[in-house]
């Protein structure tokens, strides 16, 4: 695992989205994962920018949701598919058949579970994942205690994500499970990188990269990945040891 610093979330953002185009022009047919959030959102929109200014073909590439509040409509504006489609794949007019998102308005969401795990292995693995961490240190929603060895799961959320998750959601629903790629999909993809900016991640981010590897705190995870990069601002580094 490797750490990066950057001055900013501009920084950060404009370093993922490159590696994006980089991976794109090197293996067209790529399978990229991406996770939603307010850290992502500036990458996405660079990353439109770029594949506009480059005119790059990215007809051939995989996008796959990372995750998804179970309950939550696609048009409510707090979902993991909102997110994309505004930010994304709109902006970029990527169709339907290069798109794998969980469904969590689903009755069967076990059978949502087994298609992705199925779409993943049928692409031969995901090239890059990018995601982002929660103030409880979930990837996705790879919560505290989660097991490192599954794949897609559904899964209840702990009281931190419930908490925070109230702010992607104006209208009132109630959140209760997640629908996630597991930690088995991270440890096998070829690289990750893990996204986070600002003072708020700074503690977490000190657990991820200080404190023992430990399913209590998933992003710890990352320790494990030789292709894993922690891509962080100088206000979430602030806490390192190496930065005192
Ligand atoms: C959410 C999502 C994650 C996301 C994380 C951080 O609950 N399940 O996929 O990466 O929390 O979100 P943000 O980037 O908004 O801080």
């Amino acid at each position: 695992m490797q750490l990066e610093i950057f001055e900013d979330h501009q920084g950060l953002s404009d370093a993922a989205a490159s590696d994006i185009i980089e991976l794109a022009k090197i293996k067209p047919s790529a399978t990229l994962c991406l996770a939603s959030g307010e850290t992502p959102r500036l990458t996405c929109q660079l990353l439109v920018q770029k594949v506009k200014n480059e005119n790059l073909d990215i007809s051939r590439l995989t996008f796959i949701g990372l995750d998804e509040w179970v309950n939550i409509p696609p048009d409510n504006e707090g979902s993991c598919h909102y997110f994309f489609r505004n930010e994304l794949f709109s902006p970029l007019g990527i169709p339907e058949k290069q798109i794998h998102l969980f469904d969590a308005m689903s009755d069967k969401l076990q059978d949502e579970c087994r298609k992705m795990d199925a779409v993943i292995r049928n692409k031969g693995g995901i090239d890059l994942m990018i995601v982002g961490i929660g103030m409880n240190g979930h990837i996705g929603f790879n919560e505290p205690g989660v097991s490192f060895d599954n794949y897609s799961h559904v899964i209840d959320l702990d009281d931190t994500s419930l908490s925070v998750g109230q702010k992607y959601v104006k209208t009132k629903v109630s959140l209760q499970k997640g629908i996630t790629l597991g930690l088995r999909h991270l440890l096998e993809s070829k690289k990750v990188l893990l996204l986070a900016n600002g003072k708020k991640k700074a503690e977490v981010i000190k657990k991820t990269l200080e404190d023992n590897l430990t399913n209590s705190f998933p992003a710890s995870i990352m320790q494990k990945h030789a292709h894993g990069i922690v891509m962080i601002d100088e206000e979430a580094a602030s806490l390192l040891n190496q930065h005192k």
